[in-house]
């Protein structure tokens, strides 16, 4: 067999290895960039295979159009899977994490070999921009909004912190306390919109505000509202969208 065509299968079959490890793992929590840039590494490696498999000597064959379209729709469509915040329900399952993977390192493959299809080059300048959207994705472009807290019993069930709140306590509490500066539904008043706050600050980070807030937000913890007030209520403010 052509070297060339069996260094492409090894770094085809590595690469699937490397998206499998969810399996390997189950659902450890890493910071989104970081899984942004496991995603980038297994388009690498894939879109790299497929540009070995598909070579680069002159063949007649070359420059059929079928092929650069799917050189053009694949990085896009590679795209549109790493958007795993919003497709949060892949990641909640390791099958599912792993589909997203494959799916990841399909389209990867695919960019490079129907560019190198279409044309000698063209599969190396298609592979090189998936790879460099997949980075720009880790340093937060195009990167869609965060996993809301609490929005599912599933979601909720993956944080150690919101098992323990209680956001339709937090709803109450918000009602009584927080609603006369930051209006009933939260799009805000005298105090800030806390719409999307997830956005700003995680859940502990909503905590910590809460019992320290800068004034003229008032103190209530401790006195108006116990620990698991805090709690309850700061799940419910991550929850507002
Ligand atoms: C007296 C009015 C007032 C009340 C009552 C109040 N807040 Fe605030 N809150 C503010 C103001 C003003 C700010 C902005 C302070 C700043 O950024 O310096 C703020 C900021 C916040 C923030 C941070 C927003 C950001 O920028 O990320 C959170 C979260 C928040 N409030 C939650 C609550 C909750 C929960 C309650 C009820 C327990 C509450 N607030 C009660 C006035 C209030």
């Amino acid at each position: 067999m052509n070297p060339r065509v069996t260094m492409g299968g090894i770094a085809l079959f590595a690469t699937v290895l490397y998206a499998l490890a969810p399996i390997v793992r189950g659902n450890v929590e890493i910071p989104i960039a970081q899984h942004h840039l496991f995603h980038a590494a297994m388009i690498a490696g894939a879109a790299f295979s497929g540009i070995l498999i598909a070579g680069w000597q002159h063949r007649e064959r070359r420059g059929a159009a079928g092929w650069l379209l799917a050189a053009l729709i694949a990085p896009v469509a590679a795209m549109l899977l790493m958007w795993p915040s919003e497709y949060s329900y892949f990641e909640l399952h390791p099958w599912g994490h792993v589909a997203e993977h494959f799916g990841l390192v399909g389209l990867g493959f695919l960019t490079g070999y129907s560019g190198q299809q279409y044309a000698n080059g063209i599969g190396w300048a298609a592979a090189i921009s998936v790879f460099g959207m997949a980075l720009l994705a880790a340093w937060g472009y195009g990167v869609g909004p965060p996993l809301r807290a609490v929005s599912t019993p599933a979601q909720a069930a993956t944080s150690s912190v919101s098992t323990t709140t209680n956001p339709g306590h937090g709803a109450d509490l918000f009602a009584k306390n927080c609603a006369v500066c930051h209006g009933a539904a939260g799009a805000g008043g005298e105090g800030p919109s806390l719409k999307n706050e997830r956005a700003r600050k995680s859940l502990i980070q909503a905590e910590a505000w809460i019992e320290n807030p800068v004034p003229p937000m008032p103190k209530l913890y401790p006195g108006t509202l116990s620990a698991q007030d805090v709690g309850d209520v700061a799940a419910y403010v991550e929850a507002l969208h």
